[in-house]
């Protein structure tokens, strides 16, 4: 099983749903990876932001690196997690067929059915992120236990 994490940048919220559900499941059953919609940061290592928050929870995301989202990704991954409507809408523009479409969700309808999303952080105050690594820690414990089960 194989799961990849997306948002605009892949310095901010998909960085840290990639450690976060990393931390919850086993690596030698699930694979989990993230990557951006947009090219701005390729290369780059997390926002240090995310890392703080990240650290601060026990977390060490700071290795990860930036990557932006590719047709490919829809044929390596099972599940793709968008972290809000745009980024999901950005994705599904790339999707080729039906296959394709189904695999995509938004992170947040893993804990609510209402289309909730992950806000972004980028142009917040620090707490900004803490409020988001709650939001997606809690949709992650959901998605480990579904997995698991498989
Ligand atoms: P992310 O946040 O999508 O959670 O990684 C952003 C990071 C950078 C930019 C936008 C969003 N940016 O425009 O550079």
């Amino acid at each position: 099983m194989k799961v990849l994490m997306v948002c605009l940048g892949n310095i901010c919220r998909s960085p840290l749903a990639e450690g976060i559900l990393k931390s919850k499941v086993d690596a030698t059953k699930i694979y989990v990876d993230s990557a951006g919609t947009g090219g701005y940061h390729i290369g780059n290592a997390p926002d240090p932001r995310s890392i703080k928050v990240a650290h601060e929870h026990g977390l060490d995301i700071s290795a990860q690196v930036c990557r932006k989202f590719t047709v490919s990704d829809f044929d390596s991954f099972d599940l793709i997690f968008a972290m809000d409507k745009s980024n999901y809408t950005n994705i599904i523009g790339l999707a080729r067929n039906n296959g394709d479409v189904e695999k995509v969700k938004l992170i947040l309808n893993e804990i609510s059915s209402s289309d909730k999303e992950v806000p972004d952080p980028y142009y917040d105050a620090e707490d900004g992120f803490e409020h988001v690594f709650q939001m997606i820690d809690q949709a992650c414990d959901s998605i480990a236990a579904r997995l698991q089960r498989k």
